[in-house]
């Protein structure tokens, strides 16, 4: 069935559609709320999450659906040691539609290629969220009326920020758009985004350590988090965590219409004297998060029902290379054959299907 694992899945144009559809249930919610009568979404939560799980569950009771599901692992049979590939192909068996965040890059992926029912990926490990990034544009459309012509800075944890990488991809369809890296070298942008992504599409970018000089440029500025439990060295932890505090004062450098977005949750990345200020969107975008999910939740269902497929990956080898990234899902699902695609013919360079962890094959 035809899912959402990666955000380039859909096309600009259907991301687009799905922005008017949101829209369109902010003005007339009523008229969605049997949208989804007698369908069910299967919440599968292997990671924590307070906004995604309760916005999809809360999109689904909106348009007349139900909604069940777990919100840990730990009460699960993944913990005797059910694979996401049997898993997934299991809660065909009870749901129409699945919502899955993992801990492992790439699982979403594998639960798509089993179940027989459309999977949306709420999130794998540090690799992408493209939910949110509907959650984004969706806020940086209401609130400034284009997704066109933008100057966009990402500060923080770029490295491991999944949001900041699914955004980043989304972002590079639209014209005119330039990006501002604003980290820590040690959390500095996967080259993958960089390479691939932002030097593949012409998008003008720039990465900076100082979030103070970038203030003034910027359209949207994108506050993360560091992400604690990536982290494979807790004294590094400590050491960047504070890297970046947005206050009252360096919200003074800033345009008078520049829009604060995050994808929340916040730890100390920003004070919350800057909650009173206009420009800080994080609530609104947790808001938008609820309706834009409700657009998808009825495309996906729709595409169901008229029998539409996912495409099968191109340019692939099957077997040839293996995956090393200890947080790739080919490391815990032993009989997931692993797969390659050709990024870079002439370099030879290929990347994990799952996690896009990279290879070179002559
Ligand atoms: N933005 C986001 O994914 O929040 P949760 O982790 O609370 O779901």
């Amino acid at each position: 069935m035809r899912s959402l694992i990666d955000i380039t899945d859909f096309s600009v144009e259907e991301v687009n559609e799905l922005l008017d559809t949101a829209c369109d249930i902010v003005a007339n919610p009523e008229k969605y709320s049997e949208a989804c009568k007698g369908k069910k979404l299967a919440t599968l939560f292997f990671e924590p999450s307070t906004r995604t799980r309760l916005s999809f569950t809360a999109a689904m009771m909106e348009l007349g659906g139900n909604v069940l599901g777990f919100d840990s692992a730990s009460n699960t049979s993944a913990s005797k040691g059910e694979s996401v590939y049997d898993t997934a192909k299991m809660v065909s068996c009870y749901a129409d539609i699945i919502a899955m965040r993992h801990p492992k890059e790439g699982a979403p992926y594998v639960a798509a290629r089993s179940a027989s029912i459309p999977v949306i990926n709420a999130g794998d490990g540090g690799h992408c969220h493209p939910t949110q990034t509907l959650a984004d544009l969706l806020t940086i459309y209401r609130e400034l009326g284009r997704l066109e012509n933008l100057t966009v800075g990402f500060c923080g944890d770029l490295k491991y920020g999944r949001t900041v990488h699914s955004l980043i991809s989304a972002l590079a369809r639209y014209k005119n758009v330039k990006i501002v890296l604003i980290s820590p070298e040690e959390l500095a942008l996967p080259k993958y985004v960089k390479y691939e992504v932002m030097e593949k599409n012409g998008m003008d970018y720039v990465e900076t350590t100082s979030l103070e000089d970038s203030m003034p440029e910027l359209d949207v500025l994108y506050m993360t988090r560091i992400q604690q439990e990536r982290f494979d060295n807790f004294d590094e932890y400590e050491r960047l965590k504070d890297s970046y505090v947005l206050d009252v004062d360096k919200m003074k450098l800033a345009k008078e219409k520049m829009l604060v977005l995050h994808p929340l949750p916040r730890v100390n990345e920003i004070s919350v004297k800057v909650d009173a200020d206009p420009r800080a969107g994080y609530f609104r975008q947790a808001l938008n998060a609820k309706y834009v999910r409700m657009a998808l939740i009825m495309k996906l269902l729709k595409e169901a029902a008229e029998g539409r497929q996912m495409p099968e990956p191109v340019d692939v080898v099957f077997d040839e290379l293996h995956c090393d990234n200890p947080r790739c899902i080919t490391s815990t699902e032993q009989e997931i054959v692993h797969t390659f695609k050709c990024v870079s013919p002439e370099n030879g360079v290929y990347r994990c299907i799952y996690c896009e962890a990279k290879k070179i094959k002559n």
